[in-house]
């Protein structure tokens, strides 16, 4: 993946847009919901923009939807590419790339993230303020190209501490109870072992899930900044005696829905 590839898909979808979008959204498992509250939404199919790979997992769709959120103009993604899928981290990154080229300066990601803090519960929503990238890659490794972003890039800031704060308002405005800490990302596509659980809180993790760190270290890349909310779809392995499952993850993410909704649409409508 190169400029050049980025600039086609880019230039690809601008031709179908009627304006330029403000906010990339990234929507997860079970919260792609969000983009049907678009407003004059044009929806592109992945398949059929030039260099975008093809999403397969259940309860993900394949689409970049963009138009208006609460008077603000966003492109969403409606699912994303994943690691464990066999995508390169290029590939799972490069629809960053082709939003930052379409113009966005802020993009908010989400996922569904099993809950290693013991104080959270199924259904709670979790502003991430930083994250652990425990995928043993980077998808920066290879050449930089510096016309996207430096070399060596700071990850301190990579959650911005504005759209952090705005988010936490915009919780209290609507009396939604919010939690806020770690998202460690892990490859997948295997759930953890209840021991890699207690090695993970021990290592100061609060959430886990198998996406999200690649985009935001791409997204902090090239100067993006950058929300993302986990939502909480189950505790981790060995907190409670059952195993996980799909399911539960996809049951938990339509019982949250509508706060999930609610809360997204806040944040965009009194965004500064
Ligand atoms: N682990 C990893 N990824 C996840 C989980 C989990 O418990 N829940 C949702 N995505």
């Amino acid at each position: 993946m190169n400029s050049k590839q980025i600039q086609e898909s880019a230039a690809f979808i601008q031709s179908k847009l009627q304006a330029e979008p403000e906010i990339g959204l990234i929507l997860g498992s079970g919260l792609g919901v969000l983009a049907d509250e678009i407003e004059n939404p044009v929806a592109i199919s992945y398949k059929d923009i030039p260099h975008f790979p093809e999403s397969t997992v259940s309860g993900h769709k394949g689409q970049l939807v963009a138009g208006q959120l609460e008077g603000k103009q966003v492109i969403a993604m409606q699912g994303r590419f994943h690691f464990y899928e066999g995508y390169s981290m290029e590939q799972v990154t490069f629809p960053v790339r082709v939003m930052k080229k379409l113009g966005i300066s802020r993009l908010f990601v989400t996922n569904a993230a099993g809950g290693i803090n013991e104080n959270f519960q199924p259904g709670n929503l979790m502003l991430i303020n930083d994250h652990i990238n425990n995928m043993g890659t980077n998808p920066l490794i290879g050449p930089n190209e510096e016309e996207l972003g430096p070399r060596f890039p700071d990850m301190s800031q990579a959650y911005n501490k504005e759209l952090l704060k705005h988010a936490k308002q915009c919780a209290d405005t609507l009396d939604l109870s919010i939690q806020q800490g770690v998202y460690v990302g892990n490859t997948g596509p295997t759930y953890e072992t209840g021991a890699e659980i207690r090695m993970l809180r021990t290592l100061g993790g609060d959430a886990v899930g198998m996406s999200t760190v690649p985009e935001v270290i791409v997204a902090s890349h090239m100067g993006i900044q950058v929300l993302g909310i986990s939502c909480i779809s189950n505790m981790a392995a060995g907190i409670l005696d059952q195993p996980l499952s799909h399911d539960e993850v996809i049951e938990t993410t339509e019982r949250v829905r509508q706060d999930f909704l609610s809360f997204v649409k806040e944040i965009v409508k009194t965004l500064p």
